[in-house]
């Protein structure tokens, strides 16, 4: 552009018109150079600025100077010339001017968005639970800060039992001063949930309950103070350890495959008995023995039990709280099974993940091979 204002000679109309028109035309030109809001803004400067602009300059240069009998003439031309300038700077951008705008380069690959996915714990949790859910099951969640009662107590844990031991158990700071079943800690297992439902519902009960359960445990490439759990609750009428051990050994199949056999050993827990320990046929050597099996064939995956009638009897105790007669949970009627499993060991086993740790890193590099 070029920014010299000519000195007005005459101020007659053909000078005028010579001078505005020429002026006109290098709007128009430069109109043809505005392509991003940049542009437009140098634009309106150049022309409109207030100190510099070049509307400021002529009006200084031509209409104080003009003859009184030529303002009229000059005043009419230079608004002319001012409405086109400001028509530019209100007409609508084009796309590439609003695009550049909002920063956008139109004439760059778009960016890809990847949907997002599910994290791999979260995926192995829904495929037990929807092993279970078509057996029947439905889902219960429970809290996380948990008190003492529902964690050990009504679980038949001793007073004295090793797990209820701050080594083991995180505790909730100041709970000292309250009577122990109300002491609040992190949840250690998913099984206080059971004692919640059969608390609050009558058999006959299918459940299973995933959840995030805590202990007081150093990190390693197979522990984390925080993992998963899944648990499952069935109480009714006649229910017997062949269809505790029928439903399980129908889960392993359905989750590693029907090759897989199962077996179960003898094993203690405070709220089942008897209690079993569930193993899996080696899912990597199928059982010959490998590296990953211990060369014995078996991989121990869950620990479970029939619902040891202690437990019948805290839930009982509770209930009775609401109504003296209840009478819902009298194990001379009722019987049922328990199963509690690690989320973090099946989705290991799964997906062939040598280190728990990778799960909670949140690298893309790993959560990438789940997509
Ligand atoms: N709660 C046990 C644990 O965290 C796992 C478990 C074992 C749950 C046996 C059960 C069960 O329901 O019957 O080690």
């Amino acid at each position: 552009m070029d920014d010299s204002i000519p000195q007005l000679l005459t101020y007659d109309d053909a000078a005028l018109d010579t001078e505005f028109t020429r002026l006109t035309n290098q709007v128009q030109v430069d109109v043809t150079f505005l392509n991003s809001y940049e542009d437009r803004e140098r634009f309106r400067l150049d022309w409109l600025g207030r100190k510099q602009g070049r509307l400021k300059l002529i009006s200084e240069a031509w209409l104080k100077s003009a003859p009184p009998e030529a303002k009229k003439a000059l005043g009419i031309r230079f608004n002319q010339l001012k409405q086109k300038i400001e028509a530019v700077l209100e007409a609508p951008t084009t796309a590439s001017q609003e695009s550049a705008v909002q920063g956008i380069d139109i004439t760059l690959p778009g960016a890809l968005r990847t949907p997002g996915i599910p994290h791999p714990l979260l995926k192995t949790m829904h495929e037990i639970v929807s092993v279970f859910h078509h057996l029947g099951y439905s889902t219960n969640l429970g809290p996380q800060v948990e008190s003492d009662f529902y964690n050990f107590e009504a679980l038949n844990f001793p007073p004295n039992h090793p797990a209820r031991d701050t080594q083991d158990t995180l505790v909730i700071a100041n709970q000292q001063t309250r009577p122990s079943r109300d002491r609040l800690l992190m949840r250690t297992h998913t099984s206080p949930v059971q004692i919640r439902t059969m608390i609050a519902q009558v058999p006959p009960i299918r459940i299973v309950i995933p959840g995030k359960v805590h202990r007081n445990d150093a990190a390693d490439a197979t522990h984390s103070p925080i993992f998963h759990q899944i648990e499952g609750l069935c109480v009714d009428t006649n229910i017997t350890f062949s269809d505790l051990k029928g439903t399980l050994d129908h889960a392993m199949k359905a989750l590693f495959g029907s090759d897989v056999k199962t077996r179960f050993f003898p094993s203690f827990f405070p709220f089942t008995e008897p209690s079993a320990d569930v193993q899996i046929s080696c899912i990597f050597c199928g059982g010959k023995g490998c590296r990953k099996c211990k060369h014995s064939g078996w991989i121990e995956l869950l620990g479970c039990g029939m619902v040891d009638p202690a437990v019948f009897a805290a839930v009982t105790a509770e209930r009775r709280k609401i109504n003296p007669a209840d009478d819902a949970y009298n194990p001379e009627k009722i019987t049922g099974f328990a199963f509690g499993m690690g989320v973090e060991r099946i989705a290991m086993m799964l997906h062939g993940v040598s280190d728990i740790g990778h799960f909670y890193s949140g690298d893309m590099r790993f959560l990438d091979q789940f997509a």
